[in-house]
């Protein structure tokens, strides 16, 4: 599976700059909706997940130009991103200086991808394809999370995790261009950035993407 999730990634997406940027590079793609149904065909899963990986989305978008801009919030740090997709704020993230970075998704496809995007920059990381919403919170520095927001269910799992992970003492970094189920009472608002994101399943209208951290307990 994971030489074919690879093979996947390379036929469907092509290397190509990030809108607003500048140096990294991600394999993208076009239409989300044709690589999605590529990958319920390769996978035979009807369920097959919508392809997150193939995109930049608005919310690793802001928080990767306020890593470009605040280079402080993750360098010499140890950082993991997480539902990171393509990769984007994890490469970030190494970019602004950071010590070492773990990228977590559950995707096949995606985990391939932040792999193949991270070499394509020059970058190492160590890329983890679980589920590790139920588990302590890792052994690292900063967390960053980028737009994690747009379905109930996950939401509300992402929130408590982070919250566990801000009380364990850990930095908590949010990008989000305004979903729904974003806890915004909990957040502490650091910038905000006209981006413009990759995929027709956000209108592709420049948006304002917000960066956060997420408000210590009681404060
Ligand atoms: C909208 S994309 C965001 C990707 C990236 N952070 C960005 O901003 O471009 C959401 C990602 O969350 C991943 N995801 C969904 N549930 C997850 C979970 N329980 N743990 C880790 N990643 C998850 C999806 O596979 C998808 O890649």
């Amino acid at each position: 599976m994971v030489a074919s999730a690879r093979a996947f990634v390379l036929r469907h997406g092509r290397l190509r700059p990030v809108p607003g940027l500048g140096g990294i590079r991600l394999h993208l793609a076009d239409d989300a909706l044709q690589v999605w149904h590529a990958a319920q065909v390769e996978t035979g899963d009807p369920d097959a997940p919508i392809p997150y990986w193939a995109f930049a989305w608005a919310g690793g978008l802001a928080l990767c130009r306020y890593l470009a801009e605040h280079p402080e919030a993750v360098a010499g740090r140890r950082v993991l991103d997480l539902a990171s997709g393509s990769g984007l704020c994890a490469i970030a993230a190494l970019e602004a200086g950071a010590s070492s970075a773990t990228a977590v998704d559950i995707d096949a496809h995606a985990a391939a991808a932040i792999g193949l995007n991270a070499r394509a920059n020059g970058r190492r990381l160590t890329v983890l394809r679980r589920d590790i919403l139920d588990e302590d919170p890792p052994d690292v520095d900063v967390i960053l999370a980028g737009d994690c927001w747009y379905e109930a269910a996950l939401a509300g799992r992402v929130t408590s995790w982070l919250r566990r992970a801000r009380d364990a003492g850990l930095d908590v970094l949010v990008g989000d261009p305004g979903r729904a189920y974003l806890p915004t009472k909990e957040l502490v608002e650091l910038a905000v950035y006209d981006v413009r994101t990759t995929t027709e399943l956000d209108d592709l209208d420049r948006k304002e993407g917000r960066v956060f951290a997420l408000a210590r307990a009681g404060g």
